[in-house]
């Protein structure tokens, strides 16, 4: 275990099993469609490439960047694009796939957003689900686990960009980002 790791949350064994799970499911409901899946970079980016290798289907890949509310910025719900996606979406099968969904603003705009492309169908599918912090309600059609509110890395999720190579999730030591807070 890291160092800066106080205790692991969710074991690469786990994540492994839930996620072929989840691949499964995902297979035998999209049977005979194809699937975009769209990565919400970066904390997904793990993620994603895991589920598409448990998924039995054609998949297409594409990438959205977005700038956190926070920091200043605002509260309203509102993210900038920063990376926008590549290709249309307009009549495909979209599955949105986050690391994390925490307050839900950043997906609840994102949904919005994307939907307005008309899309034949959009999913959300989260590896993580925080629901002791939701500010706004998302519809979550794959969640991996459900975590408490505690300081979360690894596996793509990270504290000052470090840490999103841990191949498991684990509880960050108070020590590492007091101060920061
Ligand atoms: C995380 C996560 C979601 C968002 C969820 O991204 O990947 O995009 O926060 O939070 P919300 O439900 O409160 O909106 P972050 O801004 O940490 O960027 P990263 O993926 O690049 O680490």
């Amino acid at each position: 275990m890291h160092n800066d790791v106080e205790k692991v949350l969710i074991s690469t064994e786990e994540l492994k099993r839930r996620i072929a799970e989840l691949g499964k499911q995902i297979s035998t409901e999209y049977a005979g469609k194809e699937i975009l899946m769209i990565g919400v970079l970066r904390g997904a980016v793990l993620f994603m490439a895991d589920l598409a290798r448990a998924i039995e289907l054609h998949v297409s890949m594409d990438f959205m960047a977005v700038s956190s509310y926070g920091a200043g910025t605002t509260s309203s719900g509102v993210v900038r694009i920063l990376k926008d996606l590549d290709e249309s979406i307009e009549g495909r099968h979209v599955l949105v796939v986050e690391d994390i969904i925490d307050s839900g603003l950043t997906l609840n705009y994102l949904l919005d957003n994307l939907r307005s492309r008309k899309p034949a169908s959009i999913k959300l599918c989260t590896l993580l689900n925080k629901p002791e912090r939701r500010k706004v309600e998302v519809n979550i059609d794959y969640n991996g686990f459900d975590v408490p509110d505690y300081f979360v890395v690894g596996y793509g999720l990270d504290y000052a960009e470090r840490y999103r190579n841990l191949p498991y999730i684990g509880i960050l030591k108070p020590e590492v980002y007091q101060g920061d807070e």
